[in-house]
């Protein structure tokens, strides 16, 4: 059975821990800094197996050491958005959570792929990789792919499909100045643009972008899980099943799309060794001048927390 590490037993790590146990694919650890938390969780999940006709195991713990051999470890770390903060209000607290938690990683699971979730993403996904020491293939960041979820359940909310038959990705930052390509989005095959007029469209993008905020909102304590918890269960698919599968990855392009010297989230394969290459998609001017944008919000990020940048 292959092995598969959350670090951080809160909503986001907890949901993708009970998907990943729950469904039969891989033996999970969760861990946490707090005493009896993960333990408590996975004691729970553990009980629900049985149900699910899984041969899984759960283990809950604060020790480092029970993370050895895992073939994936996910971080989840971190402090929880409130009501009226951004993704980047968490830069600090959270850059220090993700230093300490990689060195420990980097001890006890050094070749395992790296799933960074903690926001804000982007950056924390470039911290992890300059303090892991792993190959850049094997630090990604779950952001992207959540992104391009929204935005398919809300075009197809426009166009009144179902979402099976709605394809489409977001790119760029994981956070306001996110990229929805509608020139590439589809319904049913055929460009979404013959079903969605340009006014809705331009509405669709906004509630796209503003999708987590809306959900942190309504909450009050906390942040989104179920739809976080879901595309970190596909991505972790994605590598153990070695699909090949295409997906908008938080990396670290080296010119594709003309970006280079930061990790954003950009069409890529994932397949067994983790990112396996970036998709170049043929995006319109407009698009790629919004992703310019974005990715300059995100090299002032990432200077603020990265020395040596
Ligand atoms: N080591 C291990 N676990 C830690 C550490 C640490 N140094 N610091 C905090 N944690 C744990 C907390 O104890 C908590 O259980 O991380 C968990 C975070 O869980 P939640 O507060 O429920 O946050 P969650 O909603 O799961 O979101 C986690 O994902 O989407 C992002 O912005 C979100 O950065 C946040 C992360």
């Amino acid at each position: 059975m292959r092995k598969i590490t959350i670090i951080g037993s809160g909503n986001v790590g907890a949901t993708a821990a009970f998907l990943i146990a729950g469904s039969g694919l891989a033996d999970v650890v969760l861990l946490d800094i707090i005493e009896g938390v993960p333990q408590g969780k996975a004691l729970d999940m553990s009980q629900a197996v049985p149900l699910m006709e899984a041969e899984t195991s759960i283990l809950g713990t604060n020790n480092y050491a029970d993370i050895t051999d895992s073939d994936v470890v996910v971080v989840t770390a971190g402090l929880p958005r409130r009501p009226g903060m951004s993704r980047l209000d968490l830069l600090g607290g959270n850059g220090a959570i993700i230093t300490q938690v990689v060195e420990k990683v980097s001890e006890f699971a050094p070749n395992a792929v790296l799933i960074i979730v903690t926001n804000p993403l982007d950056v924390m996904s470039f911290l992890a990789y300059r303090k892991g020491g792993r190959p850049k293939q094997q630090v990604i960041g779950m952001g992207g792919l959540l992104d391009s979820a929204r935005w398919r359940y809300f075009l197809s909310i426009a166009a009144n499909v179902p979402t099976t038959k709605v394809g489409g990705l977001v790119i760029g930052a994981h956070g306001n100045t996110m990229v929805p390509l509608a020139s590439l989005a589809t319904i049913s095959g055929r460009p979404a643009t013959e079903f969605i007029s340009p006014s809705d469209m331009k509405s669709v993008v906004e509630k796209t972008k503003h999708g987590g905020a809306e959900i942190v909102g309504l909450l009050k304590t906390g942040s989104a899980f179920y739809a976080p918890g879901t595309a970190i269960f596909t991505m972790i698919k994605a590598i153990i099943n070695d699909e090949k599968r295409i997906i908008s990855t938080c990396c670290l392009p080296d010119g594709e799309y003309g970006q280079s010297g930061l990790f954003l989230n950009l069409p890529a394969v994932i397949g067994a060794g983790g990112l396996e290459k970036i998709i170049e998609l043929d995006i319109s001017a407009a698009e790629k001048e919004a992703l310019n944008l974005s990715a300059a919000g995100i090299r002032e990020a990432n200077k603020e927390l990265i020395s040596d940048l």
